[in-house]
């Protein structure tokens, strides 16, 4: 039996993004700017550890995955071949009644306006493109159309040429890529879930044509491992596929990683099986030949596309939530509060990794906080703080996630001994600071 979602985490995990600094509104001072975030100095952190792990698992521990960085604006001729400019659309109906906008494919009742109840008073569904366009250069008009991406395949595909000619990579191998894409949704929301701007990682896996099943098999499970690997509970996990109606218009196949968010089970991420469309798409259209030539086989082939495909913003969202608990515990210190907000992040994911907490701001304490933070710095994340009751920043540290404080007392002068506190059982260990690296590194590695 899955677990039942809880529909109070939502509101509790956007008020905590917001009071420790995680995820700001955008452009908040000036009455913000609908569906846009701000990632603050904790979230900023989370968002490059999700995709720091991402790397660490596609690129870094692999030798058949090189990466990628292209450019964001691109010339309709791109889209024009991908098949974006005519089939990445979503239908979008107005009610006449009360004038809202919804994705008809979105709604429960198709004849039902979900927001004034009127039956009927849709209109004709028009097929909106979710593309953003601009213009470069100085004169707006066409031929200085050009469109920020809407996904990151396409620079690893309109590069395939070169970075074959150039990696020494042949199939199956794959294009690893992390940068923003842009969609013109017409219903963002859920917070960060459904934003105009957001983040991608996406892999495209190059493979010969009659191995595309066995690499589809292997990416679903691989990157299914990935999420539950970094603490999310396998049973907020599942794999869906996509049935016929519901492919996107190069896939042949495509399974999505699901959790449980509060509104029930939706999308983290997509694999798909692209088939050699792209390839043949663009190289119909540039001229180039975008074929392989297999020296063993003596054979020419356009390889098929294996594509896991993950919202950066959106799984630092899953993480979040699944991280979030709450717990009655005694008190700790002077700190009041018998309950506390904790995010049980696994420590890879952790926004800092320790904090160093003084236990007073007396100066002949900060010799050797400044000591210990100057000691743990150069390997790991970590947060100082001196104000406040120490029970008080423990439970400060809950919430940002911090697996360890380190507290430095009026002892730590005679012993030259820290008290390392843990997060999930507040159990405390008083360490020597020269043994405090080799403490710490076996459990945040
Ligand atoms: N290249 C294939 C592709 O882009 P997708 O399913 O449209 O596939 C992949 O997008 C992932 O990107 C999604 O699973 C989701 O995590 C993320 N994503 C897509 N649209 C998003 C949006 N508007 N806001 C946040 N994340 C989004």
């Amino acid at each position: 039996m899955p677990p039942v979602p809880d529909p109070t985490l939502f509101d509790k995990v956007v008020n905590l993004c917001k009071r420790r600094g995680f995820v700001f509104p955008s452009a908040e001072i000036y009455g913000g700017f609908r569906s846009t975030y701000d990632y603050g100095p904790v979230g900023v952190l989370l968002l490059r550890n999700v995709k720091e792990e991402w790397w660490r698992s596609m690129v870094q521990l692999r030798h058949d995955v090189v990466g990628l960085d292209a450019a964001i604006l691109s010339p309709p001729a791109i889209w024009e071949a991908s098949g974006h400019l005519q089939n990445f659309t979503d239908p979008l109906v107005d009610c006449r009644k009360c004038r809202e906008r919804f994705r008809l494919d979105k709604l429960d009742d198709p004849n039902e306006c979900p927001n004034c109840h009127a039956k009927g008073s849709f209109t004709e569904a028009r097929h909106f493109n979710l593309m953003f366009k601009t213009y470069a250069g100085p004169v707006e008009g066409t031929g200085a159309e050009v469109y920020l991406r809407p996904e990151t395949a396409q620079g690893m595909f309109v590069n395939f040429k070169n970075v074959l000619e150039t990696s020494r990579k042949r199939p199956p191998f794959g294009i690893a890529q992390i940068g923003k894409s842009f969609r013109n949704e017409i219903t963002p929301g859920n917070f960060v879930f459904r934003t105009r701007e957001f983040e991608q990682m996406e892999m495209e896996y190059f493979v010969p044509p009659d191995e595309a099943g066995k690499w589809y098999e292997y990416w679903c499970d691989e990157r299914l491992r990935w999420y539950v690997e970094l603490g999310i509970p396998e049973d907020q996990l599942r794999l869906r596929a996509h049935d016929e109606e519901e492919l996107s218009h190069y896939s042949s196949a495509t399974s999505d990683v699901e959790f449980l968010f509060p509104w029930g089970w939706d999308e983290l991420e997509g694999i798909a099986n692209r088939t050699d469309y792209d390839l043949r798409q663009h190289a119909q259209a540039s001229g180039e030949s975008l074929d392989y030539f297999d020296p063993a086989l003596g054979e020419r082939y356009v390889p098929y596309v294996i594509e896991p495909a993950a919202g950066a913003t959106r799984t630092a969202m899953a993480f979040l939530m699944a991280a979030y608990d709450e717990e009655e515990v005694a008190r700790e210190g002077q700190g009041q509060g018998e309950s506390r907000t904790v995010l049980r992040f696994h420590p890879r994911i952790a926004p800092y990794k320790v904090a160093v907490l003084p236990l007073s701001k007396k100066p002949e304490l900060q010799e050797p906080a400044n000591e210990v933070l100057g000691l743990l710095q150069p390997h790991y994340m970590c947060d100082y703080d001196e104000t406040q009751a120490i029970g008080r920043r423990y439970r400060r540290q809950d919430e940002l996630g911090t697996p360890y404080c380190v507290t430095i007392d009026f002892e730590t002068l005679d012993d030259r001994a820290v008290t390392v506190r843990d997060r999930d059982s507040m159990a405390q260990d008083r360490v020597p600071i020269d043994a405090l690296l080799d403490h710490l590194e076996p459990k945040l590695s």
